[in-house]
């Protein structure tokens, strides 16, 4: 087949600025198009502008332009079905159905899941009585790990270090209505560092990506509050290839074909967000999707064709992948105030003195002027031949950009380098 391919990719972020610039480099695609896309991906494809979860409008799109592929982003578009529409449709699409992706969408489900396949992970108890949960966490030793079952955007997570915390993230979860229906799980605390396990799933076919570890928190010395992710590396080298064909063995695969035993089989991006505990890998959450920051680290490092690697998923073909062994590192620039209140409409200049990989994770474009329009803004990368050397082009890049309203994490890689 010599003809190329169209491709739509769905999202607005870093990570959909990643794919789409991974897929510029395939001889196999054609026209890119991404919904709704950012001012960086708009030098790389076609914005159309319509909503993630606007999915009867992206099948409709997708129809419209004989596109041959989409690829999901984000989370909202999964768990708005668009994987169940397209498939109805008869449209090709990369990313899990909606029955797929509660791997992410509920914990209980993941928990589930785990336990039924024996995948290692924390022990865990759910409640949707404040009582009952409350008199649990306290017979416990602290800290005490609350999760909120459902989606809620990286906020449903409390790691108490006293009870009187656990009271109040436990109040606030099930005795305050604004998080909706109450249901918490209550899981055992594990110690380790954490990193990122991203596998391309196709039913029980699980092809690794390279391993990645995110920074969550705002600040430099990992202080500050939790957020999206400020940074993230890859490859992790304390992740050692044992390790690495442990978690695939014992966490990945299982859970793949878990899902195809259950009778929801994935097919998208599976992510092991994983702690390597000194009883080994277990799982403190999975995702649905490519992680983000995680991707715009990641994929630079893929050599081989990532249409190749989607279009297997898809079809179910076998795979191969081909990773450089540079290092690759990015840094988040993000609005002051990130992640609680900030302003958008800063304009960001020197963008073109920057000679590495930049990604957009929240920009506009006013008539060719770049604004700030999100809370994490710019994702710098670096690629050298250890992360020593991708860090300090990462940060060669960072001192690059001129914009008044941003910061930045200095340590990304703190705990490797
Ligand atoms: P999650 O949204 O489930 O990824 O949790 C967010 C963060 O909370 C994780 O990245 C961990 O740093 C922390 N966390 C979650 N669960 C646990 C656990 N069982 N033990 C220790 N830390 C946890
Ligand atoms: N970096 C974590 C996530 O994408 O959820």
């Amino acid at each position: 087949m010599s003809e190329k391919n169209s491709v739509l990719v769905i999202g607005s972020g870093g990570r959909e600025h990643a794919i789409v610039d991974a897929l510029a480099r395939s001889n196999k695609v054609g026209k890119i198009y991404c919904a709704p896309g950012n001012a960086g991906i708009a030098r790389q494809a076609e914005c159309v502008n319509i909503k993630v979860d606007d999915v009867d409008a992206l099948a409709d799109f997708a129809k419209k332009n004989s596109i041959d592929l989409t690829v999901v982003g984000p989370e909202a578009s999964l768990a708005a079905g668009v994987a169940d529409v397209f498939h109805r449709e008869g449209l090709k699409i990369f990313g899990p159905t909606k029955g797929a992706a509660r791997i992410e969408s509920s914990k209980e489900f993941a928990k589930q899941l785990m336990h039924k396949y024996h995948i290692p992970t924390g022990d865990y108890r759910t409640f949707t009585d404040f009582n009952e949960a409350l008199a649990y966490v306290k017979e416990r030793p602290l800290p005490a790990v609350i999760k909120y079952d459902g989606l809620a955007a990286g906020k449903g997570v409390v790691v108490a270090e006293t009870y009187q915390e656990a009271e109040i993230a436990l109040s606030d979860m099930l005795l305050d209505a604004s998080f909706g229906e109450g249901k918490v799980i209550v899981e055992e605390f594990l110690e380790g560092p954490e990193f990122s396990f991203m596998c391309v799933v196709s039913g029980d076919r699980v092809y690794p990506l390279a391993i990645a570890q995110d920074h969550k928190r705002a600040f430099d010395g990992d202080k500050g509050p939790n957020t999206g992710g400020m940074g993230a590396y890859s490859p992790v080298p304390f992740i050692s290839e044992d390790i690495r064909m442990d978690a695939l063995r014992h966490i990945m695969i299982p859970a793949a074909e878990g899902l195809v035993a259950e009778g929801v089989p994935f097919v998208g991006v599976l992510y092991g967000g994983l702690i390597l505990t000194k009883d080994g890998p277990k799982v403190i959450e999975f995702n649905a999707r490519f992680g983000d920051p995680e991707t715009e680290v990641v994929l630079p490092r893929l050599e081989s064709d990532i249409y190749d690697l989607f279009e297997s998923a898809v079809e179910g073909w076998d795979c191969a992948t081909r990773w450089s062994k540079d290092a690759c590192l990015g840094v988040v620039l993000a609005a002051k105030g990130y992640p609680g209140k900030y302003e958008k409409g800063a304009e960001i200049k020197g963008l073109d003195k920057v000679e590495n990989r930049v990604y957009h994770m929240g920009t506009s474009d006013d008539a060719g002027r770049i604004l700030t329009a999100g809370g994490r803004v710019l994702m710098v990368t670096g690629m050298g031949p250890d992360l020593q050397a991708a860090h300090a082009q990462a940060m060669k890049g960072v001192e690059a950009i001129e914009c008044d309203n941003l910061f930045h994490r200095n340590d990304i890689g703190n705990q490797a380098l």
